[in-house]
């Protein structure tokens, strides 16, 4: 096996939150696959960063009273502390706000500038007047210029779907002020994307990205590639265009250049030859392993950045689903918004990289956490099977037989088979189908264990005449042990320590095949325990936000919070309001809405008899089951409106700045289906 040159990463995460079980599901699959290429003795990287630049991360310091400097230096130091808490075992963590990255950035942007590949433009984009900064999309807010809903996002609408220019939002409103914004023309710099259409179509045909993505990407070379804005005007935290005064690099366009940064400051510190990954003819591989969420900007702007500019492209760029918990995506009214923080709080780290390795296969499809199923898994494969295999052997080893293994395997065929087994188990490591490596593991510990059941030793150790073969079983079950935990060890690095620690060898692909014969081991400790659903269960209930508690509660908005109150619209006469019929509403019963992130379906019992199909934007703050039961007030008279799933047939009125902060009333408030509310 000839040695590989090899450089993994992962998505930078932004440095303005905390990390969560849906991101680490990526440095887990990461962290294992490099761990995997490390044993098996390339040269092999692994490199990460802060995503530090960006409006959101300006606001959130701003929001703060502290300088965004102050705010990435924080985060980071909680990251890190998250990804070592997790065994992530980055070779190096940095940050895009760094030197390396400012000049990786304006290096490439000048050979895309010398090289035709920068455009100028004039646009005309939504301004704040009152905090004098143009408005990304998401911070612009306002009523669907298609279907009349309020409050929705600046260039969708969660109740009919639409989407839209920010220009075209109606009553638009600034998500950081307030203030209406205003139409301000502006230069802006682009990279010329389609100049490298053929190049791209060529790439991603090579075998670079997974089938579906290819497929994806087709459509998206169907519908002709667009010209990218990389430019981004003051005030702004990212980095300044060089001979663009006031202008700074868009954070898309250096969070990936972060790549090059980070391992240029590894390379820098280790004597590293960076050129050798990174030039043009490099022979090095470069993988990137991401979200399906954001492959447009790692399979077309980021490849085409570096071919533009004289750089290598990755050999492959890895997407995978995004974690769902309990069936569902993760929520914080359920508690299933849970922090790399909270989890590690309560729960061995190594649980989490076992389930998701056993789940975790080469393709994009979602990954369900479920509760029950991680406990029930982790137990019966980790406890039940693999640590049971030591446990069952090793007192007797310490205690009868000296602490040392047999001279001679008692077994050979059945641990040759365990070795055997070791290609295949790399090459599902290699192809990223851990869920099939470990199925072949799990496979093989069963077998250890039948093996140790038949010979039952605590039965031979009873026998004086039977010593040397209760001493041969102990001492072959150990084997099978070893080589299983030197499967399992990138996947259960610190399980994995403590077994080398217990005995005395260090597992690897390089020795994994001599069996331990004569030799001493360390006395056993308790590897790894059981689940205890007691803790899952403290997690879950340290990461419920809960929603009624409403006075101390800081409601955390998508992004930055409304500092100013919205301005009260055109006011309404008496005899408006009393054309509106508000009716205490019960919910009987509250499903979700396929292809509707935000909605729930509610059948409302508005008294005598009467029902009604509602849709509400409430998902966020509400599992549907949780809804059943609890009154509403409902605007009953709303005129029916026909929506993409069906008929909505009034409205159902809730407080709260939005997303997961919405309160409808309480289970136990008295109010009887019906009852006119003014
Ligand atoms: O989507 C995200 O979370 C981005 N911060 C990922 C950046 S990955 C790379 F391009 F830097
Ligand atoms: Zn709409």
């Amino acid at each position: 096996m000839s040695q590989r040159k090899i450089l993994i990463t992962s998505a930078l995460p932004y440095a303005n939150g905390p990390i969560h079980l849906g991101h680490l599901l990526e440095y887990i699959q990461t962290d294992i696959w490099a761990r995997f290429q490390k044993a098996r003795g390339h040269e092999c990287y692994y490199v990460c960063a802060d995503d530090a630049h960006g409006t959101p991360i300006m606001l959130k310091a701003q929001q703060q009273g502290i300088t965004p400097e102050q705010m990435i230096a924080q985060t980071r130091i909680e990251h890190e502390a998250d990804f070592a808490g997790f065994a992530i075992g980055f070779d190096n963590y940095y940050t895009t706000h760094s030197e390396e990255n400012r000049e990786f950035a304006s290096l490439i942007y000048k050979r895309l500038d010398d090289a035709g590949y920068i455009k100028r433009k004039t646009i005309s984009q939504l301004y704040d007047p009152q905090k004098n900064m143009f408005l990304p999309d998401r911070f612009v807010k306002g009523d669907c210029p298609k279907c009349g809903a309020l409050d929705q996002n600046g260039d969708s609408c969660d109740v009919c779907g639409a989407t839209y220019s920010p220009t075209d939002v109606k009553n638009p409103r600034s998500v950081v002020s307030g203030a209406t914004p205003v139409l301000k023309d502006s230069e802006h710099y682009f990279f010329d994307l389609p100049a490298f259409s053929q190049m791209l179509q060529d790439w991603t045909r090579s075998g670079a990205l997974q089938e579906e993505m290819a497929n994806k990407l087709q459509e998206w070379f169907i519908d002709g590639l667009q010209m990218w804005d990389i430019s981004r005007d003051a005030p702004y935290f990212g980095f300044e265009i060089p001979g663009a005064p006031g202008k700074f690099f868009y954070v898309w366009l250096d969070a990936p250049i972060g790549y090059l940064a980070s391992f240029k400051n590894y390379c820098d510190k280790h004597n590293i030859d960076f050129d050798s990954f990174w030039q043009q003819d490099s022979s090095a591989e470069v993988y990137h392993f991401i979200g399906k969420d954001i492959i447009y900007f790692h399979s077309l702007f980021w490849p085409a950045m570096l071919h533009g500019a004289g750089f290598r492209k990755p050999n492959a760029v890895y997407a995978h689903g995004f974690v769902t918990v309990n069936g569902a995506k993760m929520s914080k009214s359920r508690g299933t918004f849970i922090k790399a923080r909270a989890y590690l709080d309560n729960l061995n780290p190594e649980y989490l990289r076992y389930y998701f390795a056993s789940k975790l296969t080469s393709g994009i499809t979602d990954l369900d956490l479920n509760l029950d199923d991680f406990t029930q898994k982790v137990n019966a494969d980790l406890v039940g099977k693999v640590v049971n295999i030591a446990s069952r052997c090793a007192g007797f080893i310490s205690k009868r037989y000296d602490g040392k293994l047999a001279a001679s395997v008692a077994e050979p065929a059945l641990l040759q088979e365990f070795v055997a087994a070791g290609d295949s188990i790399a090459d599902s490591f290699e192809k990223r189908e851990f869920a099939r490596a470990v199925r072949d593991i799990m496979a093989l510990a069963d077998k250890a264990n039948q093996y140790i059941d038949t010979k039952a030793p605590w039965v031979l150790v009873k026998d004086d005449a039977r010593q040397q073969e209760a001493h041969d079983v102990c001492s072959m079950g150990l084997n099978l042990f070893r080589v299983l935990m030197q499967y399992l060890k990138p996947v259960l690095p610190v399980m994995a320590g403590e077994v080398e620690a217990f005995l005395n060898t260090e597992l690897s692909w390089q020795n994994y095949h001599q069996p331990l014969l004569n030799h001493a081991i360390n006395p056993f400790k308790a590897l790894m325990t059981r689940v205890d659903p007691l803790k899952v269960a403290a997690m879950v209930e340290a990461s419920t936000e809960n929603l009624q508690a409403t006075p101390q509660h800081q409601p955390q908005l998508p992004a930055v919070a409304v500092t100013e109150r919205e301005p009260i619209s055109e006011t309404i006469s008496i005899d408006d309001f009393a054309k509106i019929d508000l009716r205490v509403a019960k919910i009987v019963s509250a499903s979700a809405v396929e292809g509707a992130d935000k909605l729930v379906q509610l059948q409302l019992d508005i008294g005598n008899g009467e029902t009604r199909q509602v849709f509400a934007g409430i998902k966020a703050a509400y599992a549907p089951e949780d809804l059943i039961g609890r009154s509403t007030v409902m605007v009953a008279n709303l005129a029916p409106r026909k929506m993409r799933f069906g008929l909505s047939e009034g409205m159902v009125l809730a407080a709260g700045p939005g997303g997961g902060d919405v309160f409808i009333l309480s289970p136990d408030d008295g109010a009887l289906p019906g009852m006119r509310v003014k």
